[in-house]
């Protein structure tokens, strides 16, 4: 029993994708994230989950800076966070993100927008962008759309094109952060769907959500914050059958029974 608890954790160690280390930030008088420790291993998909203001958003934006820390370390794949320039550019491809608001370039049509990064950050070969960025809006679901205009598009149909976005860039991770909050009922499943298969297929994840269905299926781990602090993580069958702290059962309590 000790042989395979030692071996699996060596196995991890060597496989953490995203470590954060007693991490803290401030706004003004507001300590947003409060010793913060999280390590995400590679192809793991974390579900955070927790009340509004607690700071989950703030945590992503760390993660891609975003936000700046004031004490602590984050690192990628071993490395710290570039603090600007091209080093910067580099980690915000690897680290890729969507947002609650799709956040696509409105000039530019949705061919443009999966082509746009993979030619200016990855120097990719213009004809081998398009090409790449062709199959991933097939992989989406959106490969008819290619010419068109984001406004043109639904918005569940606007997110999966930010996700075929980030996708380009090859990430070693990527953060969503509450991605079908902003979009109508009817929208949500297609967009979770795409989220499922890429967890499937071994995606390194970090997602905030309040769709609980999603955190049951597809998350390894959920992770729960409440007032900038993680006070709670466990398998999604832990979390939601047996949540230990008193916040969590207060914040179940009114999620699920909506
Ligand atoms: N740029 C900012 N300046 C000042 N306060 C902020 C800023 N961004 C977020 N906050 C505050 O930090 C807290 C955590 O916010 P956020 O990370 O967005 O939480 P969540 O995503 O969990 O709702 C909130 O009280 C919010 O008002
Ligand atoms: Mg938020």
């Amino acid at each position: 029993m000790t042989e395979v608890s030692v071996a699996k954790e060596s196995v991890a160690a060597t496989d953490d994708l995203v470590v954060l280390k007693d991490v803290n930030k401030h706004f003004g008088a507001l300590h947003v994230l409060q010793d913060i420790d999280l390590t995400i291993a590679r192809g793991e998909v974390v579900v955070v989950i927790g009340p509004s203001g607690s700071g989950k958003s703030t945590l992503c934006r760390t993660i891609n800076r975003l936000e700046t820390i004031d004490s602590g370390s984050i690192t990628i794949d071993g490395k710290p966070l570039p603090a600007e320039g091209k080093g910067l550019a580099r980690l915000r491809a690897d680290v890729g993100m969507v947002f609650q608001s799709f956040n696509l370039f409105a000039h530019k049509t949705v061919l443009e927008n999966v082509v746009l990064g993979q030619v200016k950050v990855r120097k990719a070969d213009k004809a081998k962008a398009e090409e790449k960025a062709r199959a991933l809006l097939d992989r989406v679901g959106v490969g008819t759309q290619a010419d068109k205009y984001p406004a043109q598009l639904s918005g569940g149909q606007q997110q999966r094109v930010a996700i075929a976005r980030a996708l380009a860039m090859d990430p070693k991770v990527m953060l969503f952060d509450e991605p079908t909050s902003a979009l109508d009922p009817e929208m949500i499943n297609e967009v979770l769907e795409v989220m499922q298969q890429l967890a499937r297929d071994g995606m390194t994840m970090i997602v905030v959500t309040h769709e609980m269905g999603f955190a049951r299926s597809a998350a390894n781990r959920v992770v729960f914050m409440a007032d900038g602090r993680i006070v709670e993580e466990a398998t999604p069958d832990q979390f939601f059958s047996n949540p230990r702290s008193d916040r969590a059962k207060d914040f179940l309590s009114k999620i699920l029974h909506h």
